[in-house]
């Protein structure tokens, strides 16, 4: 019993703050980012269950310092404080839940495109895989590449677009930058596709059956 009062103060409040929000500016994530973090397809609200956490404190870090210019999440990042980041991001690394299905069923033949680019990448245009970096079943890797399984094709797509037209610029050694440049439309649309009905899988770096 005792690891259970020992530090998690800090994960009741991070589901506190996902169910309600902070008490002051911040609103209840929920809202947005559904009950259980699973996100919403149809309007491109990202799915945040199974992140890394230390990601997601990137994320918001980016979003309060406009480094990734969001004019959503920039006043709800910034109305919660460094301890609240920490906490919201741990509650919701910890959620396994179910991936939402996709509004409209992608066609199997962009699926296959995006699965080879996944895989393979483009070396016509110097692309690499993106599981290279984002694992082999998109599942992320550590806090540095995140999971795009079960991500919404949607959400994938407009962040593409942000890395394309200079809204994301927070992303290290601008990796990602350089890759969305080398995309066109069709490639966009069709590894969005992918990733979107792969299972979200917990982490690699995570020890199966460590956590839930
Ligand atoms: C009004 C809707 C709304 C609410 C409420 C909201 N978000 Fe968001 N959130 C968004 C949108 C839209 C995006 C995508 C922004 C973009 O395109 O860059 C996002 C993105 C994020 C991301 C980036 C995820 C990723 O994969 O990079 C994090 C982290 C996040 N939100 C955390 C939170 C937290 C924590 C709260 C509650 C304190 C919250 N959000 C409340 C709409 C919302
Ligand atoms: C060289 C390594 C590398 C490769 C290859 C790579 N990525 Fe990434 N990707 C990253 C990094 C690093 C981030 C995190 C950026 C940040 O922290 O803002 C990222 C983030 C993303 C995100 C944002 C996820 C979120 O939750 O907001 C998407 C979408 C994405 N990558 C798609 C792709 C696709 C599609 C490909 C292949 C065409 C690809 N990536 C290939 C390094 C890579």
């Amino acid at each position: 019993m005792a690891l259970l009062y020992s530090g998690p103060a800090r994960a009741f409040d991070g589901k506190n703050i996902a169910a309600n929000g902070n008490g002051r500016d911040a609103p209840a994530c929920s809202a947005c980012h559904g009950e259980q973090g699973e996100g919403r397809p149809d309007a491109a609200y990202p799915r945040l269950a199974g992140l890394d956490s230390q990601y997601l404190v990137q994320q918001l870090n980016a979003f309060a310092e406009g480094k990734r210019d969001n004019e959503t999440m920039h006043p709800i990042a910034k109305a919660l404080t460094p301890d609240e980041r920490q906490a919201v991001a741990n509650f919701y690394a910890g959620l396994t839940t179910a991936v939402v299905a996709e509004p409209k069923k992608a066609d199997d033949k962009a699926i296959a495109i995006g699965a080879a680019l996944a895989s393979r990448g483009d070396w016509s245009k110097g692309l690499p895989g993106c599981g290279q970096c984002h694992g082999a079943m998109g599942q992320g890797v550590g806090k540095t590449f995140p999971k795009l399984a079960g991500q919404s094709s949607e959400y994938i797509t407009s962040q593409l677009k942000a890395w394309k037209d200079g809204t994301r610029t927070s992303d290290p050694l601008h990796l990602m930058t350089g890759i969305a440049s080398k995309l066109d439309d069709k490639q966009v649309a069709a590894v969005a596709a992918y990733y979107a009905t792969l299972p979200a899988a917990k982490p690699s770096t995570t020890p199966q059956g460590s956590k839930l």
